[in-house]
């Protein structure tokens, strides 16, 4: 590719020239990492501009709503494909072929318990703890169990620690569901599906038999998939700081976690069922709108607008289409989705939304599929973890695989106070 570079002209009639690296699409970037030595550092907290990787793994055109796993369309990829498929895609960076898709399978099948001990931490917690706050716990946790695949730089240790991740996050998110019911673990069942397994997991009773539906096996799939994976989003971005340190793989996750929880990221799913609630009725659609145009109100529609997408979220039009799927075949009519439809086509006309280029987002639609499902509202956050875990651990990786990658560490423009001599308490 050609030695582009970029001029930055500086105050006192200096300059300084900056290579820029081209990518295969999207945004080419300025490498600013010299940039010290003009005496200045570059400004842009919340990264609205900022690289902080090279990455394979995912692309996002904002401005078209396209968004690409390994090059294949989300939308493609959520028809035709299954999350373990993707899964290996993600991980591997080609699909599998039969043989691989079977090898992988069985790999997953093959992890998918979790250390009996495991199950005591859970009588530690409240029976109404957030199961968020039980999976951020638990997750951590596992690093107490798995001494033998915490050495990161070992490939195999890295590949090891990502089966473990996949295959046990179904089995812990059940369990944090079963805990704060009252209703005992389910062991995970092989002869399963992914999906199917963990709605065994979630649903199935010691006292009667527990049949998988399968549209709604392959509805939760098809989530599973929408939420796998999303470039340099606000929790990826952490588990790569995190791991930046070398630090292990189970606590990198439980950082991801962590930083999901936030009603701006994937606590929208939640916060967006809870304001469909708020809402009440379609006729009250109106007074929430003015309330979040207004600046003085806090208040914000959850599950609309994006800081990459200035268009429709690819994700949530698949959504939408299984959303209208599942309550039809559960017969489900619910007000909710009423309010949900009334509230899209409100905003979509409005200017506001407009000039803002405010859209739908993959949390819009997935709430109200969940409580159709039968999942509790504060499950919600939990699934788009069990998802995003392969997003997490295949940039981990990723990061890791990297020759001559450096522990991550920001500078800042400081603004306090400069040097100042100390003064004894009885002379203040
Ligand atoms: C996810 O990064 C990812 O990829 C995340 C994710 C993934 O897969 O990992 O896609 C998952 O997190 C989806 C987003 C879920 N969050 C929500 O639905 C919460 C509601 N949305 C907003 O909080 C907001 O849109 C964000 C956080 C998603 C994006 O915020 P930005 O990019 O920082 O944009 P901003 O807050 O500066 O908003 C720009 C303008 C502001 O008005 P002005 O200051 O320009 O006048 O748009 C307004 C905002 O007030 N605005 C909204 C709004 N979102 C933005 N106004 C009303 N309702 C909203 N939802």
């Amino acid at each position: 590719m050609a030695d582009l570079k970029a001029k930055l002209e500086l105050p006192g009639n200096k300059s300084i020239e900056l290579p820029i690296k081209q990518g295969s699409d999207g945004f080419d970037v300025i490498d600013i990492s010299k940039l010290g030595s003009s005496g200045y550092f570059t400004f842009d907290p919340g990264f609205l501009a900022t690289a902080s990787c090279e990455s394979a793994i995912t692309y996002i055109d904002g401005e078209q709503g396209i968004l690409l796993h390994r090059g294949y369309p989300i939308d493609e990829l959520a028809v035709d494909s299954d999350y373990l498929d993707l899964c290996y895609l993600l991980l591997y960076g080609n699909l599998p072929n039969k043989k691989e898709y079977d090898a992988f399978v069985a790999m997953v099948k093959n992890h998918t318990m979790v250390n009996e001990q495991l199950a005591s931490f859970f009588k530690g917690f409240r029976r109404d703890a957030h199961p968020m706050a039980m999976l951020c716990g638990v997750t951590g946790a596992l690093s107490a169990f798995y001494q033998d695949s915490l050495d990161v730089h070992d490939e195999r240790h890295r590949e090891i620690a990502a089966f473990r991740l996949v295959s046990k996050m179904p089995t812990i998110a059940a369990m944090c569901y079963k805990y704060s019911i009252g209703q005992p673990f389910v062991y995970p069942r092989n002869d399963l599906s992914y999906a199917g397994n963990f709605l065994s997991m979630m649903f199935a009773v010691p006292s009667e038999e527990y049949k998988v539906n399968p549209i709604i096996e392959r509805a939760i799939d098809r989530i599973f998939i929408l939420h796998a994976d999303h470039e340099q989003n606000a929790s990826t971005s952490t588990v790569r700081l995190a791991g930046s340190s070398g630090t292990n793989p189970f606590v990198c996750i439980a950082s991801g976690i962590a930083s999901l929880w936030g009603p701006a990221h994937g606590g929208a799913n939640e916060a967006c069922l809870n304001m469909l609630e708020e809402i009440g009725s379609v006729d009250r659609i109106p007074e929430f709108i003015e309330r979040a145009k207004d600046k003085d109100d806090p208040f914000r529609l959850m599950g609309f607008g994006h800081r990459v997408y200035k268009n429709f979220d690819p994700r949530a039009k698949v959504m939408r289409e299984t959303c209208h799927e599942v309550l039809k075949e559960l017969k489900v009519n619910d007000p909710l989705l009423d309010v949900a439809m009334e509230l899209e086509r409100i905003a979509l006309e409005d200017e506001y939304f407009i000039s803002k280029k405010l859209y739908p987002n993959v949390d819009f639609y997935s709430g109200i599929i969940m409580k159709a499902i039968g999942i509790p509202t504060s499950m919600f956050t939990v699934m788009f973890a069990l998802a995003r875990t392969v997003g997490w651990i295949a940039h981990w990786k990723e990061m890791l695989d990297q020759p001559g990658h450096k522990i991550s560490r920001p500078r800042q423009l400081y603004t306090g106070e400069t040097k100042r001599s100390f003064v004894d308490v009885n002379d203040r």
